[in-house]
């Protein structure tokens, strides 16, 4: 899938939303698919740090399926938690950075605004906590960049939107720029948690940008139990950013 020099970036998950737009943007990436590098299989994991010999990973590879979440339990902790900790296994015996994409679900989620150094927990989802268990794993190494972020493909995918549940999540093409600036500007990062989002909004506010059409929902509708106000305060980043002239900020 990337090219399989050694000593650049590794990235999981590069057939995923995330990590096929990361790989238009830096073409540099090494990504192999799932079937090169399985993260459950720890032998395997710690074969392609042997190959590829990554001085940084972006662990974007995950169980995304928030709803299915809480039938297939089993299966979402062996990729999130089970395929970090393999993941974080392997990186202790190398001097790299580990950069971690996280989610807003970490939070409880009933006042928003949250900054990086609040806490965490207790989660809503099974989704959730296998999120925020494996953002535990990741703090064991000790240089690690945990991005909490959100996102929708473009246009919104769903017929309605939720008028009662609030989050700084924005579309694809408007997060991954800035993951991808921050990828390309991680040694001008000294913290090990960063927010990158946009301004709190509602579900349905979001969605009605790209599908006029939508429909308000509540988040009661759902089929799984959703925070009322995940959104991140994003000041962190934004004053890195400032510093950077990256043509990133109005
Ligand atoms: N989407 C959101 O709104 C959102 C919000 C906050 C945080 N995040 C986080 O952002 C990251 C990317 O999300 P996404 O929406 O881009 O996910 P996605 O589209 O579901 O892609 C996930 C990728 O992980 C891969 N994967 C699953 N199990 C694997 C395994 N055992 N070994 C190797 N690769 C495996 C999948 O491979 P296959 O292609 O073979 O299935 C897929 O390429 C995730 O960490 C997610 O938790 C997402």
């Amino acid at each position: 899938m990337g090219s399989a020099e050694t000593g650049g970036i590794l990235l999981t998950g590069g057939a995923g939303r995330l990590g096929t737009a990361l790989r238009g943007l830096l073409p540099e990436l090494t990504a192999p698919s799932r079937a090169e590098l399985d993260i459950t299989d720890l032998s395997g994991v710690e074969q392609a740090f042997a190959n590829y010999q990554p001085k940084v990973v972006v662990h974007t590879a995950a169980y995304t399926n928030v709803a299915q979440a809480e039938i297939e339990k089993a299966l979402c902790w062996r990729v999130n938690v089970e395929g970090t900790r393999n993941l974080v296994r392997a990186a202790l015996g190398y001097d790299l950075r580990f950069v971690h994409i996280s989610t807003d679900y970490v939070f409880w989620g009933d006042v928003g605004g949250y900054r990086e150094d609040d806490p965490v927990g207790p989660v809503r989802n099974y989704y959730a906590l296998s999120k925020l268990v494996a953002e535990e794993l990741v703090r064991l190494l000790p240089d690690h960049l945990i991005i909490r972020t959100s996102f929708r493909p473009s246009p919104w995918p769903y017929p309605t939107a939720y008028t009662d549940l609030f989050t700084s999540q924005d579309y694809l093409e408007v997060i991954a720029p800035q993951i991808a600036l921050a990828l390309r500007n991680l040694h001008r990062i000294p913290h090990s948690t960063l927010h990158i989002a946009t301004e709190r909004k509602s579900a349905y506010e979001l969605a009605l940008r790209t599908r006029p059409d939508v429909q308000p929902a509540r988040r009661q509708e759902a089929l799984v139990v959703l925070p009322e106000d995940v959104s991140l305060d994003i000041g962190r980043w934004r004053g890195l950013i400032a510093n950077w002239d990256s043509g990133l900020l109005p």
